[in-house]
C-alpha cells in the first residue's frame, strides 16, 4: 500500500528534451531529478504541477518499453498550467504524482486483434499502448490504427505515423475533417467514423481502444455497434476534471443510478459494458 506521501507529494522532474508537435502542442521528455523510473503501464496518467500556478492530469505518451527512465507527456497548452508548462525551458524542472489510474488491459489482450481509434490530442495515451504493442508485436494479433485530426497540420507524430502507414504487420489509416485546398494531403477527408467500415472486424477476437474529444465517443460507438461488436470488447479512455487524482476528492466522480465510480481511480480507462448504465460516462 502506497503512504499518503508518495500519492499527494510531487517529485522533481527534469524536463531533459522538448518538441513542437502543432501550433499549440508540445512533446516533453522528462527525468526524474532521483533517478527513479516512472514505472507505468500504457493508459495511466501523471498530475504534474508548476509551482505558483497549479496542477493538471496528463497521460503518459511513452510506452514503458521505450526511452526509460525517462518518460513522455504531450501536451496542449489551454490553460493555466499547460501555458505554463509551454513557457518553460529544457533544463527546468516540475513536480510529478503518479502514475495513477487504471491502464489498458495489456496483459488481458494479448492474442487478440486489436482496433485503435484516435481523435485529436486522445492519440497520447493510444500512443502508449500503440507503441507497447508494437514493441511485442508477437504478442498480439491484427493491429488496426484509425487516427483522426481536424486539419493536417494538427496530426502529431508524423515519424511514428509514417511509419504505421509503411508498415506490412499493420492497418493504418488517417483522416482530417477539413483539408485546406492548398495542401497536400493524402489521407482521408472526413470524420473518423466513416474510417470504421473499412476495417476488418472480427467479432470473436476485436478489442477496440476508444481516445478522443467528448463528441467523437458518441458516433464511434454508434459505428462499433453497427459492426455488432460486443460492448466488452470497447475500451474507452475518459477525461473528467480532477483534483486529487487517487479517489479522495470527488472532482472526477461519474454518478450511476446505483453506485458511482472516480475517473481517476476507476478509470481513465474503463470498459464499456462496465460504464454503460452511467448516463453521466459519455
Ligand atoms: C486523465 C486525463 C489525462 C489527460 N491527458 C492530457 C494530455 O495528455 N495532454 C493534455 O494536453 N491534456 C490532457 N488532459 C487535459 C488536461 O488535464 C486539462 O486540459 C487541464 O485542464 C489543463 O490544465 P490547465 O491548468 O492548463 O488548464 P485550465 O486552467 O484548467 O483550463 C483548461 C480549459 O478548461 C477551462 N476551464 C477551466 N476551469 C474550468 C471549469 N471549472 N469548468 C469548465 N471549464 C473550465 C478553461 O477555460 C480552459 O479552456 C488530461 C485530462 C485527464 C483527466
Ligand atoms: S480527482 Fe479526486 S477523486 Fe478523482
Amino acid at each position: 500500500m502506497e503512504s499518503n506521501d508518495s500519492l499527494f507529494l510531487p517529485e522533481q522532474a527534469r524536463i531533459i528534451g522538448e518538441k513542437e508537435l502543432t501550433s499549440n502542442t508540445k512533446l516533453f521528455d522528462l527525468h526524474f531529478e532521483n533517478g527513479k523510473e516512472l514505472n507505468h503501464e500504457p493508459g495511466q496518467f501523471v498530475e504534474l504541477s508548476i509551482a505558483g500556478i497549479g496542477e493538471a492530469p496528463i497521460s503518459i505518451t511513452s510506452s514503458p518499453t521505450r526511452g526509460t527512465p525517462s518518460f513522455e507527456l504531450c501536451v496542449r497548452a489551454v490553460g493555466n498550467v499547460t501555458n505554463a508548462l509551454h513557457r518553460l525551458n529544457v533544463g527546468e524542472t516540475v513536480g510529478i504524482r503518479g502514475p495513477f489510474g487504471t491502464g489498458f488491459p495489456t496483459e488481458e489482450l494479448k492474442g487478440q486483434d486489436l482496433l485503435f481509434i484516435a481523435g485529436g490530442l486522445g492519440i497520447a495515451p493510444l500512443r502508449s499502448f500503440i507503441n507497447y504493442t508494437l514493441d511485442n508485436r508477437d504478442d498480439y494479433n491484427e493491429i488496426n490504427i484509425l487516427y483522426g485530426c481536424r486539419k493536417p497540420c494538427e496530426q502529431m507524430f508524423e515519424d511514428e505515423v509514417s511509419n504505421w502507414a509503411r508498415r506490412q504487420d499493420i492497418y493504418h489509416e488517417a483522416t482530417v475533417d477539413y483539408c485546406p485546398e492548398e495542401v497536400c494531403w493524402e489521407g482521408n477527408v472526413g470524420v473518423i467514423t466513416e474510417l470504421i467500415p473499412g476495417v476488418d472486424i472480427d467479432l470473436a477476437e476485436t478489442y477496440a481502444v476508444v481516445c478522443g474529444p467528448p463528441v467523437m465517443y458518441k458516433f464511434v460507438l454508434q459505428e462499433l455497434e453497427k459492426k455488432e461488436l460486443p460492448h466488452d470488447q470497447i475500451y474507452l479512455s475518459l477525461e473528467r476534471r480532477m483534483k486529487c487524482g487517487v479517489g479522495k476528492c470527488g472532482h472526477c466522480q461519474i454518478n450511476g443510478a446505483e453506485e458511482e465510480l472516480y475517473a481517476c481511480q476507476d478509470g481513465p480507462v474503463f470498459n464499456y459494458e462496465r460504464i454503460k448504465g452511467f448516463e453521466e460516462a459519455i
